[in-house]
């Protein structure tokens, strides 16, 4: 108790007040629960933090959790590298015991968002039954709908600040300086996964295993078709107006 006390006293004013104010502005906030389904590089990564702003949720990545997984070397970093490397799907079995776990923190009070996240039928069900018991319901479904020949772009001059997630593309979303992240200045790299080469293995495996989630959601009707290949800001908006619908 004593060490949590002198804890919140180190934190300056301006951080409790900027929370306390955050807190205040999510209460009026209705609870989501949303999922983000699309293929690689239609921009799921980059629409999830402003949703999660407007809407105080948490954001659940699966992908992301999997290659802290891979960096720290912990047994499901170890299990999953060998199918990340070649652009296949993780077993099923594990990522539905990160999300399971995922959802229990304190941010997912209000909601949250699943990014990459049920990508196969049986994930999808998994899915179900987690929130079942819970009591709750999929709100919406957000299908990032983009034709194929505009992802290598995408993805092959997409450059990343792992910590924090934060994605950036040398032509659409530069940083300030090349190479460097906009907010700690720390530096940007490429994931292992963005060639030209491993990309097609993703799509098969989107094609594959991930369009029928796409038509599973459609027929409990909370799908919501977005039309990722224009610009970011127009997709923002497109995502705002279905979420405030
Ligand atoms: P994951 O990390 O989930 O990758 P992904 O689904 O392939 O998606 P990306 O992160 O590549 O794309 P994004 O849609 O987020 O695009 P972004 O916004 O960054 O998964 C990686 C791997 O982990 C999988 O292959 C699998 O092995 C494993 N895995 C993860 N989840 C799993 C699961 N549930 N089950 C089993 N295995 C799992 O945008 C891309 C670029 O385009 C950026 O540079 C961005 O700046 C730019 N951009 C974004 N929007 C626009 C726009 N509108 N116009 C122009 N440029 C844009």
């Amino acid at each position: 108790m004593a060490s949590s006390v002198a804890t919140l006293e180190d934190i300056p004013s301006v951080d409790i007040m900027t929370e306390l104010l955050r807190r205040f502005k999510c209460n009026s906030k209705p609870d989501k629960r949303l999922i983000l389904v699309g293929p690689p590089g239609s921009g799921k990564g980059t629409q999830s933090p402003i949703i999660k702003d407007d809407y105080c949720l948490c954001h659940l990545a699966t992908g992301d959790m999997l290659r802290a997984a891979v960096a720290a070397e912990t047994p499901l970093g170890i299990k999953a590298k060998e199918a990340m490397v070649k652009g296949e799907l993780v077993s099923d079995d594990l990522v539905v015991g990160i999300i399971d776990e995922a959802m229990k923190k304190p941010s997912c009070e209000k909601g949250f968002i699943l990014d990459g996240f049920p990508r196969t039928l049986v994930q999808a069900q998994k899915l179900d039954e987690m929130l079942e018991k819970q009591g709750v319901k999929i709100d919406k479904v957000l299908d990032f709908a983009i034709d194929d020949s505009i992802l290598e772009e995408r993805i092959t001059d997409r450059w990343i600040h792992p910590s924090s997630g934060r994605s950036y593309h040398t032509k659409f979303a530069p940083p300030k300086v090349p190479g460097v992240d906009d907010v700690s200045g720390e530096p940007l790299i490429q994931r292992k996964d963005d060639t030209a080469e491993v990309l097609k293995s993703r799509l098969a495996a989107f094609h594959k295993q991930t369009e029928p989630v796409i038509d599973y959601y459609g027929k409990k009707g909370v799908l919501a078709h977005i039309h990722a290949e224009k610009t970011p800001n127009e997709v923002t908006a497109e995502v705002q107006k279905v979420l405030s619908s």
